[in-house]
C-alpha cells in the first residue's frame, strides 16, 4: 500500500480563499490510476481550511462562542473540497468515498486518535478508496482542534502497513533555503535529522499546521527500514507517475537512522 498526501499547496491556491486547482488534481488522479499501484489518498485543506482557521484561531481550541460559526464554515469548505477531489478520482476511474476525518478520528490535546478502523478497512476490502483530509476535529481536551492531513497519513501508514508514503507538494523537495526567494538554493535529495537542523525552512504562506519543517519532521518520524517517505512536486506533469513507477525524479527522501 502507498499512502499519498495531496498537499493543500498543490490542490488549491493557498493564498486565495477556496480556489480549487481542478486540472492539476484531475491529472494527479489520472497519474495514480495509470501507475496501477495500490494507493490511498489523503488531502490537505489549503485555502479551504487554513485562511479561516487562522483568522479564528481554531488551532487554539474552543475559546469563545464566536469560533463556532467558523468551525462549521471550515468543515463545510473542507467537505466541499474533498467532494471535488473525490470527483476527480472517480473521473479517473478510481472508486473513492470522502470520509470526513472527524467521523473516524478524534483528538486528545491535538494528538490524533482512532479507536476503530473498521470503516476504512471495510471500504478498502471492497476496492473503494476512503479519502480523508485535514479538518477541524473534536478534541477531548481542547473542544476542537485542527487535524492536518499529515497526522492522518501517519496513522494510516501504520494501520495499513504502508511500504511507501508520498507527500505531493508544489516544490521539488526540501531546499537549502526558500527557492521562491533565493535563486542559489539547492535541492536536498536525502534528508536526515542533521541536515534538517542546518537549513532554513521558513515559508511566506499562512499555514496553521507548520509548513515544510513540520512536514520533514513528520517524514523522518514515519520512515523506517521498510518504509520510504518522499516529498515530490505534483505541479510538474508526470512526476508523480514516474515516482510511482520507480523511476528517478527530483524529490527529497527522508532517511531513517
Ligand atoms: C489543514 O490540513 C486543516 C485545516 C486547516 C482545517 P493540512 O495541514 O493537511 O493542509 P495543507 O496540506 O497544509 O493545506
Amino acid at each position: 500500500m502507498i499512502v499519498i498526501k495531496l498537499g493543500g499547496s498543490v490542490i488549491t491556491d493557498k493564498s486565495s480563499y477556496r480556489t480549487f486547482r481542478k486540472s492539476v488534481v484531475s491529472r494527479l488522479c489520472r497519474e495514480i490510476k495509470e501507475s496501477g499501484k495500490d494507493v490511498i489518498v489523503v488531502h490537505g485543506a489549503g485555502s479551504f481550511g487554513h485562511i479561516l482557521a487562522k483568522e479564528n484561531r481554531l488551532n487554539d481550541g474552543f475559546k469563545d462562542e464566536k469560533q463556532i460559526d467558523a468551525v462549521a464554515r471550515v468543515c463545510y469548505d473542507t467537505r466541499e473540497l474533498s467532494s471535488m477531489v473525490v470527483e476527480c478520482l472517480i473521473e479517473a476511474g478510481i472508486p473513492a468515498i470522502s470520509v470526513p476525518t472527524g467521523s473516524c478520528f478524534y483528538m486528545e490535546d491535538r494528538k490524533l486518535k482512532i479507536d476503530d478502523d473498521y470503516i476504512i478497512k471495510s471500504m478498502l476490502g471492497k476496492g473503494i478508496m476512503p479519502v480523508m483530509f485535514g479538518d477541524v476535529v473534536q478534541d477531548k481536551k481542547l473542544g476542537f482542534a485542527i487535524c492536518s492531513g499529515d497526522q492522518i497519513v501517519e496513522i494510516l501508514s501504520d494501520r495499513l502497513d504502508a511500504e511507501r508514503v508520498i507527500f505531493v507538494s508544489d516544490i521539488d523537495g526540501l531546499y537549502t533555503s526558500d527557492p521562491k526567494s533565493d535563486p542559489d538554493s539547492k535541492l536536498i535529495p536525502t534528508v536526515d535529522k542533521d541536515t534538517l537542523n542546518k537549513i532554513d525552512t521558513r515559508t511566506s504562506v499562512d499555514d496553521v499546521t507548520g509548513g515544510v519543517r513540520e512536514k520533514m519532521v513528520t517524514m523522518l518520524r514515519m520512515c523506517n527500514s521498510k518504509r520510504d517517505c518522499i516529498l515530490v512536486n505534483g505541479t510538474v506533469q508526470g512526476r508523480l507517475l514516474s515516482l510511482l513507477k520507480g523511476e528517478e525524479v527530483p524529490c527529497t527522501r527522508a532517511k531513517s537512522e
